[in-house]
């Protein structure tokens, strides 16, 4: 079973393959593989699922490196380590590089890609739900740097993005949830028909059965296709998917990392459905809707404890890099499938909404 769209960018155009047994299939990789090709995976990953795509790569040849889990990847020491690694093994500017894990290792092996021999080509190989509907597809790439996340990267689009949902079965559930804060992300940026199949399908979608996973990895990875090939280096549309991410990444911050990213970005989006109820800009059923549905994919939609003060987390929000002219820029909603990017909204609202979820309200 495989379903297939294209990211439409002229020559750098490339397809997304959605399906089952996808990694084990020879036929998968054959066009996108270079000469030779240097597999960056990480320990859980390769425990699980390394042998699949090996037998994809049967017949070519190819080194595997193995880095840490999570964003312990994320680092210049690991760059450098893939970097060696590609030396070593004779990676020319001919080669490939395979991700094969979650964002974390999809953005370290993009970005030594990125920059080794001033760029090589790449393959994604995603095996969360997160990377596989948002970070593998878009071509942005990165690590942090000790003042921040994502700091240091380049745009570096890849060759091959290959989501085989089938890899999804050993995620772990919280991880799996975080996903489908992405995932509800993408149902408040397309509008009531993906939000509303949403609503219908959470109970299937939470039990993995891979038919509806992978129309929803596909409805997903179209969506965010068709955003990045109208705005590749996010300068106009490709802002409105950071809606519930200036929260998020605020909240991410001041819970260091007690919260996962997925997590962070579904309280984001309750947070800015709340003050754009609050702003009279969206109607006063989608927030309960949207608690609703977070709910029904086990996320949660309090802020846990010890709950942050609506102060330090104004202050982290000043300091995202997405804002504008020193004010803080927010992705609103008007509706299902109407978002907008503003820094025109009174301050005094969105810091009552942080207020009502911190508890400081009253
Ligand atoms: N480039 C982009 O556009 C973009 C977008 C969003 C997020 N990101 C980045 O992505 C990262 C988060 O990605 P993530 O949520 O995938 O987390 P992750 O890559 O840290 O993976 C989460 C955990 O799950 C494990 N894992 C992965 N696949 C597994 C599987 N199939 N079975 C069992 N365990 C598995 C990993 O080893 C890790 O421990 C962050 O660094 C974030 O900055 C990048």
């Amino acid at each position: 079973m495989m379903d297939r769209l294209t990211v439409e960018l002229g020559t750098r155009s490339y397809p997304v393959l959605v399906g089952t047994g996808l990694i084990a299939d020879a036929g998968t990789f054959s066009d996108a593989l270079g000469h030779r090709s240097l597999v960056v995976t990480s320990e859980a990953v390769a425990e699980h699922h390394l042998g699949a795509l090996e037998s994809g790569l049967a017949g070519h040849a190819y080194e595997v490196i193995v880095l840490p889990d999570g964003d312990g990847a994320k680092t210049f020491a690991m760059v450098e380590r893939v970097l060696d690694a590609a030396v070593t093994s004779g990676l020319g500017r001919d080669g490939t590089v395979v991700a094969l894990g979650g964002g974390a290792i999809g953005d370290v092996a993009g970005f030594a890609a990125a920059i080794y021999h001033r760029g090589v080509g790449y393959i994604q190989v995603p095996t969360t739900l997160l990377a596989q509907v948002d970070s593998s597809v878009g071509g942005k790439t990165a690590i942090n740097h000790a003042s921040g996340k994502n700091l240091v990267g380049a745009f570096h689009q890849p060759r091959l993005v290959v989501a085989d949902v089938g890899t999804l079965a050993t995620l772990p559930d919280r991880e799996y949830a975080a996903g489908l804060a992405e995932v509800v992300k993408y149902g408040l940026l397309d509008g009531p028909r993906l939000f509303g199949w949403l609503e219908r399908s959470m109970d299937t979608l939470r039990a993995r059965d891979t038919g509806p996973l992978a129309e929803m990895v596909y409805r997903c990875c179209s969506l965010k296709a068709a955003i990045v090939a109208e705005d590749e280096i996010e300068q106009g549309r490709r802002v409105t998917l950071n809606l519930g991410h200036s929260f998020g990444h605020a909240l991410e911050t001041a819970y260091s990392g007690a919260l996962l990213h997925g997590e962070a970005v579904g309280l984001g989006c309750l947070m800015a459905a709340h003050l754009s109820r609050s702003l009279g800009w969206l109607a006063s059923g989608i927030p309960a809707r949207l608690q609703a549905l977070l709910e029904a994919a086990g996320l949660p939609t309090a802020l846990p404890d010890p709950v942050p003060d609506a102060e330090r987390l104004l202050k982290l929000m000043a300091h995202d890099k997405k804002n504008l002219a020193g004010r803080i820029r927010l992705v609103l909603m008007r509706d299902l499938g109407e978002v907008e990017a503003s820094v025109d909204y009174p301050h005094a609202a969105l810091v009552l909404t942080l207020r009502e979820f911190t508890g400081e309200a009253s």
